[in-house]
């Protein structure tokens, strides 16, 4: 006899690191090195239906609208799955149907919404009913980012120093500030190395230490300029923290060359638009797709000088977003 509550379906966002997450101090537990702050994202999405069901021999997994390679493998997902059926104390095998409404490996943290959304939704079908802490560990060990994905808002990921001590908060609700983050896609080029892989060789640039040695004090100001809404010093740190991880990134051994020439050419015209009057700064992750972060009051003209760039291919407008939900309609 089967029992309702073995499927669920969740909607998670993805989120955009003001201070990022780059470097592990545990590979296992997916602790991180230091701490870090987000936004959750309007419309960058996963929804994931997960049914777990006796007559299943196998794991089953399907990604709609992404017959690519995917930076959130079958293997890490059955893994994930294998952690929530521990923790549900079941055995029984599943069918995991997901979709992005965004082009996934392109540097747009799918696998932070992706593990988000299968956490939740493969927690309530194993018929557990957690808090959201114990969401965002379990998050966590799915895809680093994916913890932040989980509360509403704004975000923080406290590092901790074991797997219950590290874990994600929302320090500001959505609606607390309205800023905009209008993503670029330049390209549909995957990544050559995933985050994970990447992150592996963040202790090998000889900035790592220094990197790290500085980052509390950073955190700090992040979270003062947030608290007092003041959006220049904001940006002007928020665009400084995406060249200072990309430098980690650069002198790695070997390096890693996330940027490319589409996103470098909106890098160097933010500046110049800022000079101009609009205010507008950029941040990017791993992958070529490029985020702008400005005031509401700025988002048309920005939306409309991107959109006179012949190498951006689609725009998507982000406001801060809740965190991962249930949904009531199913994906199968
Ligand atoms: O969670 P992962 O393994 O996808 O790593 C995310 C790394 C960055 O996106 C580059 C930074 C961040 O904090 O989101």
């Amino acid at each position: 006899m089967k029992n309702e509550y073995m499927k669920a379906t969740a909607l998670a966002p993805s989120n955009i690191a003001f201070i990022k997450y780059w470097g592990k101090k545990n590979e296992d537990l997916r602790l991180p090195v230091n701490g870090s702050i987000s936004m959750n994202l309007s419309n960058l999405l996963t929804t994931t239906t997960v049914e777990f069901d006796p007559d299943y021999k196998k794991d089953d997994v399907i990604f709609i609208n992404d017959d690519l390679d995917h930076s959130v493998g079958e293997k890490r997902i059955i893994t994930h799955l294998d952690r929530i059926r521990s923790r549900a104390q079941i055995k029984v095998k599943a069918k995991v149907v997901s979709k992005n409404n965004f082009p996934s490996g392109t540097g747009l943290s799918s696998s932070a919404s992706g593990f988000a959304a299968l956490t939740l939704a493969a927690s309530r079908a194993a018929g557990l009913h957690l808090f959201e802490k114990e969401l965002t560990i379990l998050a966590r060990l799915g895809s680093g980012s994916a913890c932040r994905s989980i509360p509403d808002g704004f975000t923080e990921w406290l590092s901790g120093n074991s797997s219950e001590t590290s874990y994600a908060i929302s320090i500001y609700p959505p609606d607390y500030w309205d800023i905009v983050d209008i993503v670029a896609i330049v390209s549909d080029d995957k990544k050559e190395v995933s985050s994970t892989e990447g992150q592996k060789l963040a202790d090998s640039s000889a900035f790592a230490s220094l990197r790290f040695s500085k980052i509390n004090n950073k955190i700090k100001f992040l979270k003062q300029y947030l608290r007092v809404k003041n959006f220049t010093k904001f940006g002007e740190l928020v665009e400084a923290e995406a060249l200072e991880m990309h430098a980690i990134m650069m002198t790695s051994i070997p390096s890693l060359l996330y940027i490319m020439p589409e996103s470098l050419k909106i890098m160097h015209l933010v500046k110049k638009w800022r000079t101009e009057g609009y205010e507008v700064y950029f941040t990017l992750n791993t992958g070529q797709d490029i985020h702008l972060i400005c005031q509401e009051k700025n988002r048309g003209k920005i939306y409309q000088l991107l959109s006179e760039i012949s190498e951006v291919k689609q725009i998507i407008v982000n406001k801060p977003s809740k965190g991962a939900r249930l949904l009531n309609e199913h994906l199968f």
